[in-house]
């Protein structure tokens, strides 16, 4: 089958899909994203997502290109023509093409390019069952990681010290030893007394949008949340171990650098926020994280 990008309002055949050499996303990583996925033709937390691509555009004093409506009509069809029932749609806006100068053009005419691209939950299911290994690495990011840019070079780096190291992940720490987030992810533990903790928004990590939903699914399972930066070595000793990501849900971890996170298997607390996850995106509901943040 063939696949289908939209480039600028064509729609185009997904190997001829191109951007000018002059679009600011490719000459100042000028530009914003999003990952949506796809879970038996619908999106997940669509309205959470939609939500934040607003606020990093208008952090960046990007204009909307089109319309909500417009756009998730777009979004829409770029499902629809590429068939995808279980997958992720990818959303690009950038400041466009303008001649090299690195303040934002006058007038500037943002860039769309949205595509999808399939991909069935049994890769998920797997790490969620097995567990998965992270990496500890500087965080040598800027401070705006609360923007969802397309600068992506440090978490590159760090995602690749990872792939090197035959880590799944690398969490990223800040320079007072504390634990930002993960390359692609955020980072979470669960404490001796069974507690679940994540870094508090700031400008030093991306307010994910499956953290969000997995808090509105905490709190109505009874899980305490606790929102505090932890350091690498409460990471080290904690209980368990878990990441969240719209890619891969939620994912117990069961080795951190070279310590072993309780017996090495995904533990009760880990796999309840898992199977609460697949609860999620089995049911009628998709939007559990909207409004919590971006409102
Ligand atoms: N990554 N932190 C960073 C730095 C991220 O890039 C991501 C998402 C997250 C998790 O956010 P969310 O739950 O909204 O996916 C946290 C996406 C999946 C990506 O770049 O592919």
């Amino acid at each position: 089958m063939n696949r289908i990008a939209f480039v600028n309002g064509q729609y185009t055949p997904h190997n001829e899909a191109a951007v000018h050499v002059e679009d600011r996303g490719y000459q100042f990583a000028d530009g914003i994203y999003e990952v949506v996925p796809v879970v038996n033709g619908r999106l997940i937390d669509g309205i959470g997502h939609m939500e934040r691509l607003r606020r990093s555009l208008g952090e960046l004093e990007i204009p909307e290109p089109m319309s909500e409506r417009a756009l998730n009509l777009v979004i829409g069809e770029v499902i629809r023509r590429n068939r995808v029932r279980n997958g992720f749609v990818y959303i690009q806006i950038t400041r466009g093409v303008s001649p090299r100068d690195h303040a934002f053009p006058e007038a500037p005419e943002p860039a769309v390019v949205i595509y999808a691209r399939p991909k069935g939950p049994a890769g998920r299911r797997r790490n969620a069952e097995d567990g998965v290994t992270v990496i500890t690495a500087p965080d040598q990011r800027w401070a705006r990681c609360d923007i969802k840019t397309v600068s992506l070079l440090p978490n590159c780096m760090a995602k690749q010290a990872a792939r090197t190291a035959g880590a799944y992940e690398a969490f990223m720490i800040d320079q007072n030893g504390m634990v930002t987030e993960g390359s692609s992810t955020n980072a979470w533990i669960v404490t001796q007394d069974g507690v679940l903790v994540t870094r508090p928004v700031s400008n030093r990590i991306l307010n994910g949008i499956t953290r969000l939903s997995l808090m509105a699914l905490a709190e109505r399972a009874d899980l305490k949340i606790e929102e505090r930066a932890f350091s690498r070595d409460e990471l080290y000793a904690a209980r368990e171990v878990f990441l969240t990501s719209s890619s891969g849900m939620a994912m117990p971890v069961v080795q951190v650098d070279d310590r072993v996170i309780g017996n090495g298997r995904p533990g009760s607390v880990s796999s309840r926020i898992v199977a609460l996850f697949e609860d999620y995106i089995a049911g009628d509901e998709v939007d559990a994280a909207a409004g919590r943040t971006f409102a």
